[in-house]
């Protein structure tokens, strides 16, 4: 975990305009820099960076984001990733892991680097090997690859022999080659090499670095693929085979294809569907879909139609739903019966495999249901009922609001029952909130706080965060998620002295909101207006907008307490409140 204040520092320290300046030239248009958007096609630059705001936005595609979302964005990086290329080119050293010495930081990355170096000599070592290798050559030929695409993704052989890589390195003994996995020590002490016989697939992590390698055996034999161990490079769950070699296709498509196995994407690539990667023989983790969203907003999920398949991809489901985000969608295939994506675009075609992904392929929304209603008896009350308690934890899960309810309210139909009578059935809980408030308002109540106004106003702030200090938001009264977003932004610009855009956003960021303020900010944007200064009336705006939100939150608290006040006895507490709001009603 970065903390929050040094990621405040940061975006105080860098400037944005350098940042983006270094990979795409800006050319200053009024109080902004403009370029053609690297991240669409485009003839005409509206791509924008702001210095005041340390903000960019593309009017064209909508994307947007802090220095440090542009350089997560453009070169691929996690968040953490890309916090560190930035401190590191300003000599900011990052706080990391609370208790380790920067020597000892040091020392650990440097380990890394020798790592990565004896990995790729490693690699190198193989892919030498397997041009005379010729039971290999034949091998990979009669499946039908080209020496092209063996290239393209580096392939490689390991030879029979106990110790090939012997002849790769000056001391077999080295320690790094146990910890990269290369090398295994016996009980006795004596050592060989993991893999023999094998044909080797090097896996690279997105900078392009090889982490670990998949071998496969030549024909028949156990283990089919026998994959390096986890490492410090490697971390099978949250890597993904092909993503180095498939990102520009992934960019220029806006999309990605996630399937299971080394050959598939390998073949698939070699048909001309570039844009393939795979998990590494563990299912599809939460980590692996968000990496996959911050590269394309279609994500793919490629199942064999078996049963495994139907397994694995409800286990990608489940994985996905905290991961959702509006405005991003996933999408599932289920193969036919006895194909995998290799035999299947071989027999079939590349033309066939997209028109099947884009024809055949269910969106996240109707496969999720399509399961759920699968497992029970619809016809009956009982079934109904047993949906509804079967996909109540489920539902609770999903990141994005608007997708989450529009799921909701379809197997809320589907019971038999309208969305509210769903809640109330269900007791819904909603994720935890880190911000300070910790009770919510009822459903009900919750209602009648106008989201529209909420986004208006959330908008306003996001672009103007010093007007923050208009803001006022009563402690004691329970907000709705919009709401405490809303008052988390302000409180949050109050407590900086020159708060910007690229501010806010990163301290969203990672929270329950921040698909709430990436759809805020994705709307405002398609008005180029909203980047403009804005004036007094703007702001005169923003103030009454305020006005009106505390008096709809005190008018929903109130009647909250009036209806509660009806049935049972209010706690000293509600009742103070209470006469406090009849008093001051707005
Ligand atoms: P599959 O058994 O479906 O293999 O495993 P495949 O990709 O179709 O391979 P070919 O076509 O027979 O060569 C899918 C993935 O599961 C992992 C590998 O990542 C493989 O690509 N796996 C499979 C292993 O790690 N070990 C194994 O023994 C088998
Ligand atoms: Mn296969």
């Amino acid at each position: 975990m970065i903390p929050q204040d040094f990621v405040d520092q940061l975006l105080t320290r860098v400037d944005i305009v350098d940042v983006v300046d270094r990979y795409v030239p800006l050319k200053r248009g009024g109080q902004n820099y403009l370029a053609c958007c690297p991240f669409h096609k485009e003839k005409s630059p509206s791509f924008t960076v702001s210095p005041s705001k340390q903000f960019y936005h593309c009017f064209g595609c909508g994307a947007h984001g802090s220095a440090i979302g542009f350089v997560m964005e453009y070169q691929g990086l996690g968040f953490v990733e890309a916090v560190k290329l930035l401190a590191e080119g300003i000599g900011m050293q990052v706080p990391e892991s609370v208790g380790r010495q920067p020597a000892e930081e040091r020392q650990a990355r440097e380990r890394k680097m020798s790592l990565e170096q004896a990995m790729q000599r490693a690699a190198d070592y193989y892919k030498q090997q397997l041009k005379s290798a010729v039971d290999a050559i034949g091998y990979l030929k009669g499946r039908g690859l080209s020496g092209e695409i063996a290239a393209r993704f580096g392939l490689g052989f390991a030879p029979g022999q106990w110790q090939n890589l012997e002849a790769a390195f000056d001391n077999y003994d080295d320690a790094l080659l146990v910890e990269g996995g290369l090398v295994i020590v016996n009980e006795e002490g004596r050592r060989y090499d993991r893999f023999r016989e094998r044909v080797m697939f090097p896996i690279r992590n997105q900078r392009g670095a090889i982490i670990g390698f998949g071998g496969r055996v030549l024909g028949k034999g156990e283990p089919k693929y026998l994959n390096s161990p986890e490492t410090p490079l490697f971390e099978k769950g949250r890597e993904l085979y092909g993503l180095y070699e498939a990102r520009q296709a992934i960019r220029a498509k806006n999309r990605v294809l996630v399937v299971e196995g080394y050959m598939d994407v390998v073949a698939l690539a070699q048909f001309g569907i570039e844009y393939a990667v795979a998990t590494l023989g563990t299912s599809t983790s939460g980590e692996h879909v968000r990496k996959l969203m911050r590269h394309a907003d279609h994500v793919y999920f490629c199942f064999d139609g078996d049963s495994a398949g139907q397994k694995a991809a409800w286990r990608a489901l489940e994985n996905s739903l905290p991961q959702l985000v509006d405005g991003k969608s996933l999408h599932f295939l289920f193969l036919p019966e006895e194909h995998d994506p290799d035999s299947y675009i071989r027999a079939s075609g590349s033309e066939a495999f997209e028109t099947l992904l884009e024809q055949q392929s269910l969106p996240l929304s109707s496969y999720f249901t399509r399961e759920l209603t699968r497992r029970v008896e619809l016809d009956t009350p009982e079934g109904k009922a047993d949906l509804i308690r079967q996909s109540a934890p489920l539902l609770a899960q999903i990141g994005a609001p608007a997708l989450g309810f529009i799921i909701k309210k379809r197997l809320a139909e589907l019971a038999g029952v309208d969305v509210d009578d769903f809640d109330r059935l269900v007791g819904l809980k909603k994720p935890e909130r880190k911000g300070r408030r910790e009770y919510r308002l009822p459903e009900e109540s919750n209602r009648q706080v106008n989201t529209s106004i909420i986004r208006k106003q959330v908008k306003w702030l996001l672009m103007n965060p010093t007007w923050a200090n208009d803001v006022e938001m009563p402690d004691s009264l329970t907000l709705s998620d919009e709401l405490a977003c809303f008052a988390m932004l302000a409180e949050r610009a109050q407590q900086s002295e020159a708060p910007t855009t690229a501010q806010l956003v990163e301290c969203i960021r990672g929270t329950p909101y921040e698909g709430l303020v990436d759809s805020v900010l994705q709307q405002a944007m398609q008005d180029p207006e909203e980047f403009a200064s804005p004036d007094e009336d703007d702001r005169n705006q923003f103030r009454d907008g305020n006005q009106r939100l505390l008096q709809l939150i005190r008018a929903a608290e109130l009647g909250r307490l009036i209806q509660k006040s009806r049935s049972e006895r209010l706690s000293p507490e509600e009742s103070h409140l209470m006469r406090e709001l009849l008093v001051r009603p707005g």
